[in-house]
């Protein structure tokens, strides 16, 4: 069996895996009226939002829904990119929307401090980040630039794709309007479904809006659809579905979010400390350390190379390069979902034998 410790799509436990061996159901019935009700009325509780959807398809599917559902050519969005992720949020946002990028440097992390001159000056009405930035394993301070934002009457929209349930979240204590996650990252589910949260205002917002310049993501559909016999207006992934169900059954029975995040936290901690250890410096700024993914940069390219090639053919370990300024001579380690502490020491044991040649 190999361990793959990257930053999704992340294992999947048999028995989620196995949920979705069962007699196939229509998405026109009451079975899926109460798989989708319960999953929606999970979400809701989970996230802290007014109103929660499982779009089929996949976590940029998912941000896009909300950008193009929530902003209009005439709107002003400050994108506060600091990585890859956050570049494509703001690349999806121009599409509908008027952007103001700022970014900082990959590895820098946002913090109020940093972000407060730009809310100031931007003139803008709507702000958009990135929760986790996966490509560089960097957390930003959402919930103080959030904060601030909405005291400054923005509408926030936040791409948790790889930050949830690793991270402490809630829509109302971080002010956040509009949340996304995906299936195949910290919930642990298979890929290729997006969770969405909306608060009481983002929900009005969309609801009034006479054009919404898409069909599929239109979430006056997905309401109308849900409100009418809890279903989706197209026909939805069940069976991903019905594993996303049983995920979170694994989620609750581990004690929730407060449990996750303490799991996803301890075992970043762990890794940070044995990757310094080992003499690694990583690609996160201090104090902007993701919980689910850890950088870390290498001696060389060529080091970096070997590492990843010998946990592969060694160890059966597969971990994936960093991005952006560290794309040669960066790698990075997952922890995120349902992960085991006794992987992570197997692949940080590895690499200390590796680079001791
Ligand atoms: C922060 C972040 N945003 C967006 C995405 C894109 O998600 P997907 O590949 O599910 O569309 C990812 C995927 O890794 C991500 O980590």
């Amino acid at each position: 069996m190999s361990v793959l410790l990257a930053p999704g799509p992340v294992p999947v436990l048999k028995e989620i895996s196995e949920a979705q061996c069962k007699e196939m159901i229509t998405h026109r019935s009451g079975d899926f009226t109460k798989l989708y009700g319960d999953l929606v009325t999970r979400l809701k509780n989970y996230f802290g939002a007014e109103e929660a959807y499982v779009i089929t398809g996949s976590g940029a599917l998912g941000l896009e829904t909300l950008i193009l559902n929530l902003c209009e050519r005439n709107d002003r969005v400050l994108c506060l990119p600091n990585g890859e992720f956050g570049d494509h949020q703001a690349t999806t946002v121009k599409v509908y929307a008027d952007a103001v990028v700022q970014r900082l440097e990959d590895g820098k992390g946002w913090s109020l401090e940093r972000a407060k001159p730009f809310i100031d000056e931007s003139r803008a009405n709507v702000l958009a980040m990135v929760y986790n930035e996966t490509s560089m394993g960097v957390r930003n301070d959402i919930r103080e630039i959030c904060k601030y934002a909405k005291s400054k009457g923005m509408l926030t929209i936040v791409d948790g794709i790889s930050a949830w349930p690793g991270t402490e979240f809630s829509m109302q204590e971080f002010f956040v309007d509009a949340f996304v996650t995906g299936s195949q990252k910290g919930i642990a589910a298979p890929p290729g479904m997006a969770l969405i949260g909306l608060s009481k205002e983002a929900a009005e917002r969309y609801s009034k809006r006479a054009n919404i310049p898409s069909y599929y993501c239109d979430l006056r559909r997905h309401k109308k659809r849900y409100l009418q016999d809890q279903q989706t207006p197209n026909t939805p992934a069940v069976t991903l579905f019905w594993a996303l169900q049983k995920a979170f059954d694994v989620l609750d029975a581990g004690g929730g979010l407060p449990a996750a995040v303490k799991r996803h936290r301890e075992a970043s901690e762990h890794v940070r400390s044995r990757l310094k250890a080992m003499g690694f410096h990583l690609t996160a700024e201090a104090g902007f350390e993701s919980n689910t993914v850890t950088g870390f940069v290498c001696r060389d390219a060529e080091q970096a190379k070997s590492i990843k090639a010998k946990l592969a053919t060694d160890y059966q370990i597969k971990i994936v390069g960093a991005r952006g300024k560290y794309k040669d001579n960066g790698l990075r380690m997952a922890h995120m979902g349902n992960f085991e502490m006794k992987d992570l020491d197997a692949c940080l044991d590895a690499i200390g034998k590796i680079i001791q040649g």
